[in-house]
């Protein structure tokens, strides 16, 4: 039976360093580190989100603006705000909580964020600078699957590592995140053949595509890491539940390691939104990041 990874403890840990770091900012350094939430519209999932994240950062001892705009807000008016948090020096992170109402441009959005602050590393600047192997904010979820794969195997180095997904938010950066740790990275998709295939040659799965229990226990080789990022709402015997993308029932009988869901990867994205949020600030101020 496969080790399960627990991404909620190890996310409680993370962000008691963070704790730790800010408080060393606070007496240090004279400054608390500070985090802009913009949400626009009622959509309840992203109220959950957004409120968990505003905790979260209050809990760690930085700052926290929530900023919640009705569906209706133009977007001349949301790319204001953008501008005028990108002008405050109290605020050192920027996120705006994605799906936004069809009637704004997201992109536009996204790219209107100073690539300084933008802590959700969606800015084609951090994405480029990730890429090309520069010092970048990178998306929360990947590194949080990342952080957790290292945890649990140790060094990467020469892991075949099979990603499943091409998304911008994960697919794509966690392959250049492995890429940096000298994996060799296969980023399978819809459009895969032999996708089971595929699948059975990796060390190291990153399940990203959004389909319920998609990956079943005889897709992997034995002994193989699996990190599932799926947080796919179903209705199972007249049930609503949380699933992956992974069949947890069969994987975990053939897998080395497994994340859970929920209890995995989903608890890593918040505590590595608050981790950006402190490289920010601290690349902001001009000094060196504390250790985390
Ligand atoms: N909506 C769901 N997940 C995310 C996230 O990580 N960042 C933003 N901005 N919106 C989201």
């Amino acid at each position: 039976m496969a080790k399960l990874i627990d991404g909620k403890a190890f996310a409680k840990d993370l962000r008691g360093r963070i704790a730790g770091a800010v408080q060393e900012l606070k007496t240090k350094h004279g400054f608390t580190p500070g985090l802009a939430v913009v949400l626009v519209g009622e959509d309840p999932a992203s109220r959950v989100y957004v409120a968990n994240k505003a905790k979260q950062t209050v809990e760690v001892g930085m700052n926290s603006w929530e900023h919640r705009l009705p569906a209706s807000t133009s977007e001349a008016d949301l790319l204001a705000l953008v501008e005028k948090l990108n002008r405050d020096p109290a605020c050192h992170g920027i996120l705006v909580q994605l799906p936004l109402p069809k009637h704004i441009d997201s992109a536009k959005v996204l790219s209107a964020i100073d690539p300084a602050k933008d802590v959700d590393g969606f800015h084609v600047v951090n994405v480029g600078r990730l890429s090309t192997g520069q010092e970048a904010l990178v998306a929360c979820t990947p590194v949080g699957s990342v952080m957790l794969a290292k945890h649990t195997l140790g060094k990467l180095e020469g892991l075949e590592a099979v990603v499943i997904g091409r998304s911008n938010i994960v697919g794509k950066p966690v392959a250049q995140l492995l890429l940096a740790e000298n994996c060799t990275v296969t980023i399978a998709h819809s459009k895969t053949r032999d996708l089971p295939g595929v699948v059975r040659r990796a060390d190291l799965v990153i399940a990203a595509v959004g389909r319920p229990e998609m990956v079943k226990g005889d897709w992997l080789k034995p002994g193989a890491c699996v990190i599932d990022v799926g947080i796919n709402r179903i209705e199972r015997d007249g049930k609503a539940r949380l699933v992956g993308d992974c069949d947890f029932a069969s994987c975990e009988k053939v897998a080395g390691a497994i994340t859970p869901v929920p209890g995995g990867v989903g608890p890593m994205t918040i505590a590595c939104l608050l981790h950006n949020t402190v490289k920010a600030a601290c690349a902001i101020k001009g000094i060196a990041t504390p250790a985390m």
